[in-house]
């Protein structure tokens, strides 16, 4: 089937079954196209609040069908490949929430989106690489239990000395694979470019760059520069709508790595097989659906 079928088809059943498709900058290009609605996370936690339809479509990886199911639990949402599943949302254990807990009084147990409805459910407030920042300087607590990405919360933690971090040791492969010798080197090809890092990586690459932020905040911030070159240090998947956006500025990678494997998993044929036969289907008990929406609900709230 060639591509412009399996687009045909997708637009069919859509509307057929009152469907929506949410994607991620990191899919395919073609899955973004046929997309009606692309973002970040944050975005596509707030967006899942406001859909009206019968069926949402997540192509991104496994907490994203699952923050969209716990934000809309009487709708049926469908990942193209239930496979999909981001390594970092595992990297956090609910036992040492529970022991935290205990060890300190005043404590916020910050989670980050790429979690598990498990780690979410045992957290205070969700947070995302585009609102962390506001989110954990409005806490009155003082001690923030962060969990589970070790950078994010470092970039964090440096911004606010007013609070008492305690890290977690979770991280994205992605980006912390990629080191300060790759960036020089992207930087000493590339003298006139700007360097913009997501906050997943280290922070001796983060201290580099010129801009960090989510993946919506380095498409804005590139779609409202005068420069003409970047070094993007997130994953590629993310050049697709910077250069649809800024077709007269150049983008570079840091090194062939920046993939994420599992969000390749979504794939045209997948997503049509998924509204053809409504699965695979993101099923979750009512319980972790109850408790994992109160933290979702604060990050919304708290990030207005
Ligand atoms: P954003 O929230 O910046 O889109 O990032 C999601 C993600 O998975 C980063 O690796
Ligand atoms: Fe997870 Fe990293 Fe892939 Fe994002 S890029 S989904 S954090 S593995």
């Amino acid at each position: 089937m060639t591509t412009e079928q399996m687009v045909s088809e997708i637009e069919c059943l859509k509307k057929e079954k009152n469907a929506v498709i949410m994607a991620h900058y990191y899919v395919d290009d073609d899955v973004q196209d046929v997309a009606d609605y692309i973002g970040d996370s944050f975005f596509l936690s707030r967006k899942a609040t406001e859909i009206d339809a019968d069926i949402i479509v997540l192509c991104g990886v496994r907490f994203m069908g699952e923050s969209a199911k716990v934000l809309n639990p009487d709708k049926k949402v469908l990942i193209p490949d239930i496979g999909a599943d981001c390594p970092m949302a595992h990297m956090a254990e609910v036992d040492e929430v529970a022991r935290m807990r205990r060890e300190y009084e005043d404590l916020a147990v910050v989670c980050y989106v790429n979690s598990t409805a498990e780690l979410k459910a045992v957290s205070d407030v969700c947070v995302t690489s585009a609102n962390a920042l506001k989110i954990v300087s409005r806490l009155p607590q003082k001690n923030i239990f962060f969990i589970p990405d070790q950078n994010l919360a470092h970039y964090i933690a440096d911004q606010l000395p007013e609070k008492h971090f305690i890290f977690n040791d979770g991280y994205c492969h992605v980006h912390h694979g990629l080191t300060v010798e790759q960036i020089q080197r992207a930087q000493r090809e590339h003298p006139d470019a700007q360097l913009c890092v997501h906050p997943e990586c280290k922070p001796e690459v983060t201290a580099l760059a010129d801009y960090v932020g989510s993946t919506s905040g380095i498409i804005n911030y590139v779609s409202n520069s005068d420069v003409k070159e970047f070094i993007i240090a997130t994953e590629v998947g993310v050049m697709y709508e910077l250069k649809k956006k800024n077709p007269d500025k150049t983008f570079y990678a840091v090194s062939v790595m920046q993939v994420c494997p599992n969000m390749k998993k979504i794939t045209m044929e997948k997503l049509l097989a998924a509204l053809k036969e409504e699965q695979p289907e993101v099923i979750l008990s009512e319980d972790l659906m109850v408790n994992a929406k109160t933290p979702m609900l604060n990050m919304l709230e708290l990030a207005k």
